[in-house]
């Protein structure tokens, strides 16, 4: 090993160039220069060639000169384009020469090349800087891989792994807490760093890539134009040739991880790193400044200071107090995400469980947050009155402001938005300890704001990591750290800040919570930290982290790194991504759009309409971010953009969608599984693209069959948009707009068991209302005509959801073909399972009718529709003219309906409707015990209604009542409607996955909504 007490070698100039001279026969001027254990001179050829030529030390071993040398001679073998010194070899063709010191000591003498530019010390380290010198040194070890020499396995002080060793010198560091400061890294490094050195890459490397070693080009002072200096070369581990640069690169920087991070990114690209490499780098860098500045004391105990060894001796000792400051968690994330790396080890594992799980999360909050009407919390504005109070620390006023902010628009649920940059962050703990002058201010956690006292849950099982109380103004409060490791995810960690300190009382670290658990309750400012009362809640992904390390506030040059470390947990806390951002027009704006170019004719639901951006399962999200249940839109058969026909239909899309003329397979498979579902006989099928056309088709068939236009319908009856259903339609001719009865058009009698005569008795309602329709086919006759078509939907839904009454259609059917019509079911709305008992609602009746008509659920949304007749009628509408339908029945089409059927039968879903049907109707009933206004609740599968009345003897309809309490269920965000000739009847219609808790949410939203309308009086 060189004994760097030994004297540098005592060679005069002229000895200098004479030993240039004869050696290597180069003459010229000489200059000395600085070295710190050889001797060194400039050597200016005649040719005006510039070299430099080592004298080097006496107590050098010759084999580690012998390395140097091979080691350059490799580098000019294998990667001439290298930056590097090249070797001038001898007169005798050596790459070593030999001279004798005036003492008789041997020196080995070398010439190199001499590399031009300046010194990284006297250069601007910008960051462009930084990552060329990282990928210079890349390079330049890439190049090395592989390079072996028995001199590079060399031990001295400067070999980072014997970085230990500066303890033994730390007597030399007079002061107590600077001793202290390089214990503690002294501490980490042995307990942590050493153990899993022998486990890296090691090779040779230059190792003292320091600001002197370094050459930038001046023309071009971004670039790095050369590496000097071979003289601590030595087999090491591979990082610590970025560690040794970073050391001397980023003293003094403005923001030092942030440079080395730049300087490991440099040399990543060139010669990848690994992440084991990068989790030490942070320590490998304090542990270089920790040999530095214990060696420079231990000199200059011994020689009484010189001057080049303690160069950079105050730099260092402020980067280690910089770096001492720094949590090497984050450190170290930052450098990983500079290299590509996961700011933490399964960070994206997390989040991507997160999101894939997040339907199966247990819900936060006693309603789940996405059901609530959100605004943001104006944080982000530093002029609010609620930042200005709440910076200031006056809860009280910033709590007030948003309440009446809420009362006054309606919201239930404030939010603070992870990254937000905010200035309520006022106290001196926010200062950045990465970044010089800068400061923390871009929340990392999630807030959600509302009344203290509100109970907070875990979304997912969980262990107590802690419990504590921080009592710091502005600080958490009582904050509660859960570890969760769900199967299949790596362990994350949550922190509830601002908690009401009873969370404190009862929980305690290594408890166990189950999913849905309660966790604590929000603070008030008292026990909060000071705060309006909000939870602030928070993903880490790194577990090592203990709550109160875990960074709340971050710096926003650092965003990327927070959001893999401490992820957004909106998600996790069920909080949809339309809360933060909205897109395309507002509500307004669409309104007023619509206006300007739609017809006016087209309805919005509700007085003040909702924009919906995204449906899921029972849930429609509107632009705002709130969920609200769907209890209605029956077109969302199997709920909302299901997967499996989202599929199915972007499967068939990307392949072909053509007409009929053509042969495929889907069209036949679509009809013979379609008709299996149907009684025997009903076995043709034929497919249109809306409820309107397959009735229009239906009435055709009719009409050729029968030879008749004439038909009967129901009152206040809805069979489709066209002039001649229309006129078929009750509902529509009778009302505004509509043009009255037309002559071929005959009604029957709603057959309302609700509203039947008093004196009827039950049992004969089906009869009794069946008259009705003798009453039709006798007036007829009296005009000398028949029916040729009856025409009813299984369960008159526009006429309120009007259960037949048992026997109803056998009595009808029976009279209708008996005078020569047929009998059609309009099974637009209930058909495909949702009376859930049968396919189709008519079965229920036990008829068979001759033509059935399918539509809105067809699809689950793919507009599509369909008829199946018998093979009876559909020959005799066989008369010569074609029927053909562009778009009906093509095979993007019959893959929708394909996939509809397969889950439904799959998934159990009639089965499903039937028993959550039969629960929704036990809670429907128990809330018509307790409101008088429920005149009757009916229902069958998923299929529903309640008909409000003002008083249950008279049954004076409830109109107004209905209408409220519809508003004040979406108010409460759930869809339903109102119907009937009265429109006071509740319509629902949920989708076939309608779950328990789903019908617990309605008839609970119900339940308020009509005790908050009765309250309010009329
Ligand atoms: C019972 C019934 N039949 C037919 C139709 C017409 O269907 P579409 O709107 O698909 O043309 C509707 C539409 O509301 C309907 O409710």
């Amino acid at each position: 090993m060189t004994n760097v007490s030994h004297p540098a070698p005592q060679v005069s100039q002229n000895e200098a160039v004479d030993i240039a001279a004869r050696h290597f026969g180069i003459s010229g001027s000489i200059a000395p220069l600085d070295s710190e254990r050889d001797r060194n001179f400039k050597l200016t050829a005649s040719d005006h060639s510039l070299w430099i030529l080592k004298i080097v030390n006496a107590s050098e071993p010759l084999v580690e000169s012998e390395f140097q040398t091979a080691l350059l001679d490799h580098l000019e073998r294998n990667s001439p384009y290298l930056a590097v010194p090249r070797i001038k070899k001898t007169l005798q063709g050596a790459s070593l020469a030999h001279a004798k010191g005036p003492g008789g000591e041997d020196h080995a003498v070398r010439l190199v090349s001499w590399r031009p530019g300046r010194p990284l010390a006297e250069s601007q380290a910008t960051p462009a800087l930084l990552e060329s010198l990282g990928g210079a040194l890349g390079r330049l070890d890439h190049a090395l891989q592989g390079f072996i020499h028995p001199g590079a396995l060399r031990s001295f002080d400067w070999d980072i792994r014997r970085a230990g060793a500066a303890r033994q010198r730390l007597h030399h560091i007079d002061d107590n807490q600077d001793r202290a400061l390089l214990e503690r890294f002294l501490d980490h490094f042995d307990a942590e760093v050493a153990p899993n050195l022998p486990a890296l890459r090691a090779q040779v490397i230059h190792n003292d890539a320091n600001d002197w070693n370094v050459l930038v080009d001046p023309e071009r002072p971004e670039l790095v134009a050369g590496l000097i200096d071979f003289g601590d070369a030595l087999h090491s581990v591979l990082i610590a040739e970025v560690a040794v640069a970073c050391a001397y690169a980023i003293l003094d920087a403005e923001d030092p991880i942030g440079a080395a991070a730049r300087l490991a990114a440099g040399f990543h690209a060139e010669y990848p790193l690994r992440e084991e490499e990068l989790d030490l780098l942070f320590d490998l860098i304090a542990m270089r400044l920790v040999t530095s500045v214990t060696l420079s004391a231990a000199r200059r105990d011994r020689t009484g200071g010189n001057p080049y060894l303690s160069i950079s001796e105050a730099p260092a000792w402020r980067l280690l107090h910089r770096l001492d400051r720094m949590n090497r968690h984050f450190a170290t994330a930052i450098l990983r995400k500079a290299c590509g790396f996961e700011a933490a080890a399964g960070a994206r594992a997390v989040t991507g469980w997160i999101t894939a799980n997040r339907a199966r999360l247990a819900p936060i909050l006693d309603r789940h947050p996405a059901t609530l009407a959100k605004a943001l919390v104006p944080y982000g504005d530093p002029q609010n009155p609620m930042t200005v109070t709440s910076a200031a620390q006056q809860p009280d006023k910033a709590t007030a402001w948003w309440n009446a902010y809420c009362a006054e628009h309606g919201v239930a649920l404030g939010i603070g938005p992870w990254g937000e940059a905010r200035t309520v962050y006022t106290s001196d703990i926010f200062q950045s300890r990465f970044v010089e002058g800068a400061r923390r201010a871009n929340h990392l956690g999630l807030d959600l704001f509302m009344a203290a006292g509100t109970r907070l849950y875990t979304p997912l099982a969980a262990i107590v990591r802690s419990v504590e109380v921080e009592e710091d103004p502005l600080g958490y409060g009582c904050l509660v750290a859960l570890e969760h490791t769900p199967p299949g995810c790596p362990s994350f960690v949550t922190l509830w800040g601002h908690m009401a300190h009873e969370a404190g009382r009862r929980l305690k670290a290594g408890d166990r919570l189950e999913a849905g658990a309660l966790v604590g309750e929000m603070g008030t400012p008292t026990e909060n930290g000071g705060w309006a009362p909000h939870l602030h809640f928070q993903i880490s992904t790194d577990t090592s982290l203990a709550a109160s390390d875990i960074l709340g506030v971050g710096e926003e040059r650092y965003l990327d790194v927070w959001k893999e470390l401490f992820p957004d947990a909106a998600e996790l806390a069920g909080i949809p991504p339309e809360t933060f951002r909205q897109s395309g027009r507002s509500r307004p704006q669409i309104v007023a759009a619509r206006k300007a170019s739609l017809l006016p004719n087209l309805s919005i639901s509700y007085s003040e309409p909702i924009k919906f951006v995204r449906g899921e399962g029972a849930w429609l999200i509107d632009d705002r971010g709130r969920a609200y249940l769907d209890c209605f839109n029956n077109v969302c058969h199997l709920g909302h953009a299901h997967p499996d026909v989202v599929e199915a239909i972007a499967r068939q899309a990307a392949k072909l969608n053509t007409n009929t003329r053509y042969l495929h397979d889907a069209i036949v498979t679509y009809a013979e599984r379609l008709t299996a579902t149907l009684p025997a006989g009903l076995s043709v099928a034929s497919f249109a693209c809306s409820g309107s056309e397959a009735n229009s088709l239906m009435l055709r068939m009719a009409r050729t069959h029968t030879g008749r236009g004439e038909a009967i319908v129901l009152d206040w009856a809805y069979h489709g948009t066209t002039q001649e259903l229309i006129e078929l339609s009750p509902y529509k001719y009778k009302r505004k707009g509509g043009k009255g009865r037309p002559a071929h058009v005959f009604e029957a009698t709603i057959p309302d068991s609700y509203r039947a005569p008093a004196e009827w008795p039950v049992d004969e309602h089906a009869k009794r209302f069946a008259e009705s329709v003798a009453e039709q086919i006798a007036d007829m006759a009296r005009q000398g005509r028949a029916p040729g078509l009856f025409l009813a939907e299984s369960i008159p839904s526009v006429a309120g959801q009007v259960f037949l009454p048992d026997g109803y259609l056998g009595e009808v059917y029976a009279m209708v073909r008996a005078a020569g019509g047929i009998c059609a079911a309009d099974e637009v709305q209930v058909g495909f399972g949702r009376v859930g008992s049968h396919w189709w609602a008519f079965e229920t009746q036990g008829v068979t009718p001759d033509i059935v008509t399918m539509g809105k659920p067809i699809g689950n949304g793919h507009p599509m529709a369909a008829l199946v007749t018998t093979s009876e009628i559909a020959a005799s509408f066989d008369n010569g003219m074609e029927y053909f339908n562009t778009f009906g029945g093509n095979p993007v089409s019959c893959a929708a309906g394909l996939a509809v059927l397969d889950v439904i039968e799959r998934d159990g879903l009639r089965r499903n409707a039937l028993e959550i049907g039969d629960y929704l109707m036990a809670r429907f009933k128990a809330l018509q015990d307790r409101y008088d206004i429920i005149g009757d609740v009916r229902g069958q599968g998923l299929f529903l209604g309640i008909e409000l009345v003002e008083d249950r003897k008279s049954k004076a309809p409830a109109t107004r009542l209905a209408r409220r309490v519809n508003d004040g269920v979406r108010a409460r965000g759930v869809l339903i409607g109102t119907e009937g000739p009265y429109d006071n009847v509740l319509k629902m219609r949920p989708p076939m996955i309608f779950s328990r808790a789903n019908a617990d949410h309605l008839a609970g939203v119900l339940d308020e909504a009509m005790a908050a309308v009765l309250a309010e009086g009329a």
